[in-house]
Order: structure tokens, then sequence, then C-alpha cells
């Protein structure tokens, strides 16, 4: 592989901000877009490549911004156009790339296309959306479910039909066979890319087409109670239709007709089905979010078997990637533990493929609890108390030991992690054996490596708690080997190719050691080792 010919998007570490708690600039406790502006640098010593920012466009935010009034705009919660133009060119001149969240495969229902098309039977804009009658009995057309909680129609009295929505009530389904919805979609992502956007990250890809008959999803026989009640049918007819590929392939040309842009696909599907989004001769999507680490059991076998899984589900050519936290999901730090959290760090940023960090993870960020009266997710409300809430893994940056951590001077919407004062940006940043740092040194060794950038990878054969895969690129090589338990492992040399050096540990304390005979690996220790 030439590595001179390999796109941004392929070599870069994609950093993804949630906006409403990044930070805030005019103290109404909501983060906005100079606030972003004004931590620029913060993202350019860290060493990010691009930062993806999650919707900022006008919204009523019954779910903070995935319900979007106005496709071509900023929510004055935000700031306006102007610091969106701003924050683009702050952004370029720091060699960041900015993405954009597209929500295309529903509006608010305060977007005028829905005010329209629910205003009447006959408006030309009726059928953007997903109308239905009501069966003979007056009962949703169909038995679809919405991902929070309920049924997936609601019913019109104005107009005695139902629309679909696969989320929220206020946020109805377009009608995605509809080619005035394409092009006016598409007309959307071409005012961003003037704009000077480097990529969008695609809400829900595998939600935009419906099947055309509207048939009843069949109940899943693997549902188990105490999960999300839509969790009861398989999505079999409301998701991942064969038609949606040839939706991906245009929004590809969309983004094709500008030079240098990514196009990244929200996509929750078992491997097979998720590697159909790179299109065929990938045409399609350049990025399917990989989120198989997101759910998998931290364990070191199941982490082989689910990179081995990817790795040979790829079709040739196309280029992985890993996520290991993002805003709809329980922070990385609390589902493996700080200690694994250092690991996990090092998986991400050393597997082939371009890695998504989600902000203040690298900071080792807890899911925050939040108390009943303090919920704002929309998810926890229409389903509570199974553990579905996304307030805890969105709430504010945690930037130094001051009021609300630096985060706002007025009253933060979601609540900081009591632990603030001592686990921030600040702090860890003085502490040279900081996860914070330990992020950091990931992440240039990673620019200056391009055995991890670009190089090829290869499962190295272990037992118990130890995941090791060698990295090579031009004929050198790297081994990389994490403990995924607590107890200490020593590696012999008949198990693994040494000699080598260390380059890098999770705790940051032995760069540089030799390795001939055996390795001894520390409990939740990592290590980057060259081989000679
Ligand atoms: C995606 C978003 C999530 C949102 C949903 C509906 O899954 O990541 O936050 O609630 O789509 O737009």
């Amino acid at each position: 592989m030439n590595h001179a010919a390999i796109s941004w998007w392929q070599e870069g570490i994609l950093y993804q901000i949630y906006p409403r708690s990044f930070q805030d600039s005019n103290g109404d406790g909501i983060g906005d877009l100079p606030g972003i502006i004004d931590r620029m640098l913060y993202l350019r010593d860290l060493g990010v490549d691009a930062i993806w920012l999650s919707p900022v466009f006008p919204s009523p935010m019954a779910d903070f911004g995935y319900d979007i009034s106005n496709y071509q705009g900023v929510d004055p919660i935000f700031g306006t156009l102007d610091d969106f133009d701003a924050l683009v060119a702050a952004a370029h001149a720091s060699n960041l790339k900015v993405i954009l969240d597209l929500v295309p495969n529903h509006t608010s229902d305060q977007h005028p296309w829905f005010i329209e098309s629910r205003s009447s039977r006959d408006n030309p804009k009726r059928d953007w959306y997903l109308w239905r009658e009501p069966r003979a009995d007056g009962a949703a057309p169909n038995n679809w479910m919405s991902e929070f909680g309920g049924s997936a129609w609601k019913y019109d009295a104005g107009t005695k039909q139902y629309y679909y929505h696969a989320f929220l009530a206020q946020q109805p389904d377009l009608n995605w066979r509809k080619p005035a919805v394409r092009q006016a979609i598409y007309d959307v992502m071409r005012f961003w890319f003037r704009k000077g956007v480097d990529g969008f990250r695609v809400d829900v890809l595998w939600h935009l087409i419906k099947d055309a008959e509207f048939r009843d999803n069949p109940p899943n026989p693997n549902f188990r109670p105490g999960r999300p009640p839509h969790e009861a049918l398989l999505p079999l007819y409301s998701t991942d239709r064969p038609e949606i590929l040839d939706v991906v392939t245009e929004m590809r040309r969309v983004v094709d007709e500008f030079s240098d842009r990514v196009l990244i696909g929200e996509i929750y599907l078992p491997v097979d089905r998720l590697v159909a989004y790179y299109g065929k001769d990938l045409t399609g999507a350049h990025l399917p979010f990989n989120f198989a680490l997101l759910s998998t059991p931290w364990n070191a076998r199941a982490i082989a078997k689910l990179i081995e899984d990817y790795e040979s589900a790829l079709p040739a050519a196309a280029w992985p990637n890993w996520v290991l936290g993002n805003h709809d999901r329980p922070r990385v730090a609390s589902r493996v533990g700080q200690a694994q959290a250092r690991v996990a760090a090092m998986l991400l940023l050393t597997l082939r493929g371009t890695p998504t960090l989600y902000y203040c993870d690298e900071i080792g960020m807890q899911q925050v609890a939040i108390s009943s009266d303090q919920v704002r997710d929309p998810f926890e409300k229409n389903v509570p108390g199974i553990g579905v809430g996304r307030d805890g893994c969105r709430t504010p940056m945690q930037w130094d030991a001051g009021v609300h951590g630096g985060f706002t001077t007025g009253e933060p919407w979601l609540p900081l992690a009591n632990n603030y004062v001592r686990e921030n940006v600040a702090n860890l940043s003085a502490d040279t054996r900081s996860i914070l740092n330990l992020y950091r040194a990931l992440i240039e060794l990673r620019k200056a490596t391009p055995e991890l950038m670009a190089g090829s990878y290869a499962p190295v054969a272990a037992t118990g708690d130890l995941l090791a895969y060698r990295r090579e690129y031009e004929g050198n090589a790297l081994l990389i080997v994490l403990n995924l338990g607590a107890d200490p492992i020593l590696i012999g040399s008949d198990t693994m190719a040494f000699p080598g050096e260390i380059l890098l540990s999770t705790n940051l304390d032995r760069s540089g050691e030799t390795v001939s005979g055996g390795l001894d690996l520390r409990g939740d220790e990592g290590l980057i080792m060259r081989l000679r």
C-alpha cells in the first residue's frame, strides 16, 4: 500500500463533539459554537484530525437537535451561521477537518415541510412523509414500534391518517422513495459543502427506506424483558431494506461532486450487513461506523473474534474504522472500568482503520449519575428505569477545577460528575501518567508510525486475557499486546516473536525498554513494541 496515497479520513483520527456539552461561551449553561472555537487549541494539541459535531441546526430540541426544523441554519442556542463560518475557518487554520451530522431520516414536526404535509391530504408535500390509512378498527397501520417506546404511528385527527416516526412523534420520517425528498436533502449537503464542511456523519442511515408494503415486523424470539420494548420485534421491514443501497450510492455521488470529502454512516447492524454499506465497488459510504466495541463483552477472546470477523467481512480495499464511545451509549470507562479504559484507548488507536474518539473519553470520564429530576433524554422519559438514558454520557466537559469545571459560568444543562475537581483537563495534563497524556502519546505515536496508520493487521495466537496482534508496513513490524485482565501475564519468547523494544506502555513508564527472552505484562497493561 502506498501510504502517501491514503486520504485524511483514512490516516486521521475523528473526534466527536456533543456541542451542548463542550464549552459554553455565553453563560446560558449550554455549549455553543464560539465555545468550540475557544477550545480549538486543545483539540489541536490532542492531535485529532477532524471534529464531528452532533447537530447544531435549528431545532425544538425534543431529541436535542436530532429533530431539525431548518437544515440550513444554526440554532440560536449554538450561535449563528457567521459563528459557524468562523468555526470552519478556525478549524481549518488548525488543520482540523469539520464533519457535520446529517439527519435525513426524519425532520422535526415543526419543519415547514411537515407543517405543509400534515395540513391536508392533497398538499403537494403530503407524500414527503409516510402517511397511511388507519386499519378498519381505527388502529395503527401496522405493528412497527418507535425506538423511543410505543407505536411508531401517530394519528393526525386533522387529516384522519397516521404518520410514521421511527423515533419520537415529534420526528416524522421522510419518504425516501420520493425523488423530491432526496433532492432536497442532497441540496442541504451541497449547501454545507460549499461552506467548507469536510463531510457528513449520516444519522440512522440504515433506516431511510421502509418496506413498500409496510408489512408487519416479525416477533423477536430472543427478546428479553428489561430490554427496550421496540426490541420485541425484529425490524425486518422497517430498516435495512435492499433499496437503501441506491440511496447511499446517490449520497456518495453528491459527496464526490466536491473534492476530498467523507461520507460516514451511523449503522447498527451485524457485521455482514454493515459492510454492505460500503456499496458495490466501494461506491457507498467511505466509513460505515463500526460499533462492535460498544457492545462486546470486555474480554480478550470475544474481542479477538470480533476483530477477526470484521477484518474478514470487509470488502477488498474497504477502509476499516472503530468507535469506542458516542452520545447514545454508556461511557467506555464505565463499561470496562477505569483501568481497562487505558487498554481500550490503546486498542482503539492501534487497530487497523480510522478511530473515532468521543469527547471526554480522553479524560477517562465515567457515566455521570442522573437523578430522576435531572433527566433530559426523551428515551429515558418514555422508557424509564431500564438504563437506556443517554444523559449520563452527554454531561459537560470537565476543563478545570473551577466552578462547573470551566464549562459554563451559568447553570449547566446537565450536572457535571462530582469528581470534576480532580478529573479535569488541566489536572490531568499536569499529571504525566494520566489517561489524557496516554491518549496524547498514543495519538502522537500513531501519527508518526506508518505501521499504525496504514499497516496491515495480523492476529497473533493468544489465550486467556491476552489480546495480541501485529501491524506491518514495508517490512517493519509492531507487536501490540494487551492484558484485558487484572493479573500479570508472562509471555515467553516461544509464543511471540521477540526481540523488540517497547515504544509505549499504557502506564507510560516503559518506553525504550528492550525485550528479548520474555515479557512481563502487568495487570491491565497494554504495550506497543517494535520488533527487531
Ligand atoms: C441516532 C442518534 C440519536 C438520535 C436518533 C434519532 O441514533 O445518534 O442520538 O436520538 O438517531 O435521530
